[in-house]
């Protein structure tokens, strides 16, 4: 195995490791509780049996969950939980999430309420759910009433991230990855790009994980998170979800730039700043999908479950990332046009 980084989400007795490198499949294993002796595993049908890790000393199940969004529901939990309970599954054993961001999703929820909570491990397989999902305890599903209602707050007991992984991956989910990456070089402050591949997923993952420790259930310092996703999701909504929302963030971020410097929180350098991370580092280069009307995506906007009260943004200033609450209608409507201008296509 070539070099391995690990990076420790510190909460308290719940303190657990993010094993980062290539290879790394190899080490779930030794993640295990000590009085485990049973595993089930939840993964899908597209994931490389190379990923499936394997645990020797261990009985083992394989769960195949469904590929898409409307299999990310409570009837794919019942289905688990009774297939945990068949395969004699106790509070002692644990269940170890082989995927992307939708795996890790269930399976953490699924873990969460078996048992009334057993331990979960993940090997995330997505760009994703490495530098996202699989990390920070977040878990649920999605009810016809909106997506990710249903959850619960549930730590993993350790994750693996093998970069091996993104040699599968198809290149729109790397494209997903790389926008949500892109959000860190705005969090932390820090030229990301500079770092190689492997470290930059480490160190966006080491990033994440100090933003948990300090507010695990998103009282405050964790929203910043959500930097980029207030029009992400307006956009995704929009488009009944046809842009991916790696890619709506990515979109998210510039727009957030834009507003940032129409309120005259940021200089136009760092506008710019903003495209050469999305479009030069990460070569996301996307337009606006069309026919998305100014009025329906200030109305979403205002609905996004995240806004606290009127409209809200995570914004960027001198001083770093900040949650900006009652932005004002008519900056929203400059921002957009500016954002908009800029994006259109060099002919
Ligand atoms: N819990 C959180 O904090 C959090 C954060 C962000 C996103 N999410 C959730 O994550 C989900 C999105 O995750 P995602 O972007 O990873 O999508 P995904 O899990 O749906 O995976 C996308 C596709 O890629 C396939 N795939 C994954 N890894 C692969 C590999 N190595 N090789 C080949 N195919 C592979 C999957 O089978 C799937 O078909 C959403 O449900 C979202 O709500 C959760």
């Amino acid at each position: 195995m070539s070099e391995m980084n690990r990076v420790t989400v510190d909460l308290g007795d719940r303190t657990y490791s993010v094993v980062v490198g290539h290879g790394t499949v190899a080490e779930t294993a030794s993640l295990l509780p000590e009085k485990s002796k049973r595993v089930a595993v939840v993964t899908q049908s597209g994931i490389p049996a190379s990923l499936i890790p394997h645990f020797p000393n261990h009985q083992v199940t394989i769960h195949e969950i469904g590929i898409g969004e409307e299999h990310k529901s409570l009837t794919t939990i019942a289905a688990l939980c009774s297939a945990f309970a068949q395969s004699g599954l106790t509070r002692n054993d644990v269940v170890v999430g082989v995927g992307g961001g939708m795996v890790t999703d269930i399976a953490g929820f699924a873990a969460a309420s078996y048992h009334r909570g057993i331990p979960v491990v993940h090997v995330a397989t997505s760009l994703l759910a490495m530098i996202d999902a699989a990390v920070g305890g977040k878990t649920g599903v999605n009810i016809p009433e909106g997506k990710n209602l249903v959850g619960a707050y549930w730590q993993p007991h350790g994750v693996i991230c093998d970069l091996d992984a993104l040699e599968s991956l198809p290149a729109r989910e790397m494209r997903c990855g790389l926008g949500e990456m892109a959000k860190y070089h705005f969090i932390a402050r820090e030229n990301l790009d500079e770092l190689p591949f492997a470290q930059r997923v480490a160190r966006s993952i080491e990033i994440k994980a100090e933003i948990v420790a300090a507010d695990e259930r998103e009282g405050g310092v964790r929203a910043l998170l959500n930097y980029g996703h207030t029009l992400a999701h307006a956009i995704e909504i929009e488009t009944n979800f046809a842009m991916a929302h790696g890619e709506a963030v990515a979109l998210g971020l510039l727009f957030a730039a834009h507003l940032g410097h129409v309120m005259g929180r940021i200089t136009s350098e760092r506008v710019d700043e903003h495209y050469r991370v999305v479009n030069e580092v990460y070569g996301i280069d996307l337009v606006m999908p069309s026919g998305l009307v100014a009025d329906r995506l200030i109305d979403a906007m205002g609905r996004d479950k995240k806004a606290l009260e009127s409209i809200t943004f995570i914004l960027d200033s001198a001083e770093g990332l900040e949650i900006v609450p009652g932005v004002r209608e008519s900056d929203i409507r400059t921002a957009l046009t500016e954002f908009v201008g800029r994006l259109t296509p060099r002919v």
